[in-house]
């Protein structure tokens, strides 16, 4: 029912000559069985998106600010998202949360801003590991969900949930089967408690060194619908692969 997403997010990397990626992954894939998604730099949305037009590669911002104009040096608006070409937009990430000092209040207000531009809002959630060893995982999702997604709005076709565990995004780390098995399953059940039926159409992602060696057995993992890969999407081999495991 919930068709599968494997969204890339090449954070903080790649200049014009990345974007011979896009090409490549575009070629490889010319109708896929999932929906893909490559979120680059901001610098190079507008460039990616020329490149993907016409190819089943959706193009998406990491960030926007939750104001749709104004005096916010350095920011960008939904609304120049969309205007650059992008369909989603990463809101969350654990990156931000720490960078930026970014609250659930402010993700949940970005989150809105999204919506509003009828952006797809991929929102992160996910524990430290000193809050997973300290066996507060569950309550952290909790909050983090209930702080970071806005009251209307929400349902299958704009929000997508993506579950990260800070410890193992880059890491080489990755969460046993049954870890994540028991995070989405948690992350579906609040959904549903808070949004009704139209939560069974919300995909959730799971990120953190997914590989195309581990991308299979992750993707046939309870509610997991797909994933938000950092470092194996910025070459479209590897990324290539973990698509081809979906
Ligand atoms: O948003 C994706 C991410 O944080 C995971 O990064 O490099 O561990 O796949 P990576």
């Amino acid at each position: 029912m919930r068709r599968k997403l494997a969204a890339g997010n090449w954070k903080m990397n790649g200049t014009a000559a990345s974007l011979a990626e896009v090409e490549a992954l575009a070629k490889a894939h010319p109708t896929p069985a999932v929906d893909v998604l490559l979120c680059p730099p901001a610098t190079l949305i507008a460039r990616m998106a020329d490149r993907a037009e016409g190819s089943a590669v959706a193009v998406g911002g990491q960030d926007c600010h939750a104001n749709i104009s104004g005096a916010h040096t350095g920011d960008i608006s939904a609304e120049m998202l969309v205007d650059a070409g992008a369909t989603h937009v990463i809101l969350g990430h654990s990156e931000r949360r720490t960078d930026h000092a970014e609250t659930d209040a402010i993700v949940r207000a970005k989150t809105e801003a999204a919506l509003a531009r009828e952006l797809v809002a991929v929102v992160c959630v996910g524990e430290t590991e000193a809050q997973r060893d300290a066996g507060q995982t569950l309550a952290v999702i909790k909050a983090q969900l209930a702080g970071s997604l806005p009251d209307a709005g929400v349902d299958g076709a704009t929000t997508v949930i993506a579950y990260e565990p800070v410890w193992a995004i880059g890491t080489g780390r990755v969460p046993t089967l049954e870890q994540i098995a028991e995070v989405h399953d948690f992350i579906r059940a609040e959904l549903k408690d808070r949004f009704g039926p139209v939560a069974d159409g919300i995909r959730l992602l799971y990120g953190g060194s997914v590989k195309p060696s581990n991308a299979g057995d992750i993707f046939a993992t309870s509610n997991v619908d797909g994933a938000l890969v950092g470092g194996a999407s910025l070459k479209a081999s590897d990324f290539s692969a973990i698509i081809a495991a979906l």
